[in-house]
């Protein structure tokens, strides 16, 4: 539960977060975030919580290969395969194994800290803010996102309903986390007591889509915290699972393809 609750992936799942949800979830949303810090040539970038850095290595397109790019997170497996991507992409990032309550960088040495669907799993989402804050020059800006609430978000209430009925509700519990930290006024409150100014909440909706519904669901279920615990399923009751997960999408599902809301809060704070 306590690692659950974290986002913790093990063995090959953080390959295939990489493979199957970066492109269809994270590539979409770091280019909102990546939009609203309006980065230029040269300016210094952190990707708290990083996961496997597709924020960083975006940042990287537009601040260029000359510029300071890190990317943070707790998670050895997910760093893993941040640095092998970025190598295969020819970019220079640093990554580094660090929890964002006490990141290993000096006052004021970015000018912009992202932290995309990662706060909501802090256990003190207060001293993070402040961390982030703490490392920001004085111009500097703090851009996030952070998933609304389950009825707004048919991906996370049907994994929840699925993997409650079929697992239990403790692999439920990581994709609970995603969604718990869904009130505007909480979140700018934290942002308010960690010392940030102008402080903007913007309630965004995208519409992600895949070309292969079956593809979609069945990759979704194997990059997450609950893969291990799917994939020693009898293979006639995993495949049940998908086609019941699939079911939950309703009319999003047109036989073929996926095309679904998912809502976030996205935050732009200043120093
Ligand atoms: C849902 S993933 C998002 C990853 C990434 N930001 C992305 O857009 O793909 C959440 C990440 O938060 C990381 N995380 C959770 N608690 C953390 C902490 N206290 N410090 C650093 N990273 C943390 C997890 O290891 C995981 O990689």
């Amino acid at each position: 539960m306590e690692a659950n609750s974290k986002w913790q992936v093990s063995g090959g799942v953080a390959e295939r977060y990489e493979e199957n949800l970066v492109p269809v979830i994270f590539i979409p949303w770091a280019q909102e975030l990546l939009n609203r810090a309006e980065l230029i040539v040269g300016e210094a970038v952190l990707d708290a919580a990083c996961g496997t850095g597709i924020v960083a290595r975006l940042a990287s397109d537009r601040v260029g290969p000359d510029a300071k790019v890190v990317g943070a997170d707790i998670n050895a497996g997910m760093l893993n395969v941040a640095k092998s991507k970025s190598e295969e992409e020819g970019k220079l990032i640093d990554w580094v194994e660090a929890d964002v309550g006490d990141l290993p960088f000096g006052d004021a040495s970015f000018d912009a800290v992202f932290c995309q669907q990662g706060l909501q799993f802090f256990p003190d989402k207060l001293s993070a803010l402040k961390e982030f804050r703490r490392v920001l020059s004085l111009d500097g800006r703090c851009v996030i996102c952070v998933a609304q609430s389950l009825e707004h978000n048919p991906l996370m209430n049907g994994q929840i309903e699925i993997l409650t009925r079929y697992i239990g509700e403790d692999a439920a519990n990581a994709i609970r986390a995603v969604c718990s930290l869904s009130d505007s006024s909480m979140i700018h409150d934290l942002f308010a007591q960690a010392g940030f100014s102008k402080i903007d909440i913007e309630s965004v909706t995208l519409t992600l889509r895949h070309s292969d519904g079956k593809a979609f669901v069945a990759g979704t279920m194997s990059s997450t915290p609950a893969a291990d615990a799917i994939s020693i399923l009898p293979e006639e009751t995993r495949q049940e699972l998908l086609q019941e997960f699939l079911n939950t999408f309703g009319s999003y599902y047109d036989g073929h393809a996926l095309a679904f809301p998912h809502v976030s809060h996205v935050v732009h704070a200043r120093v």
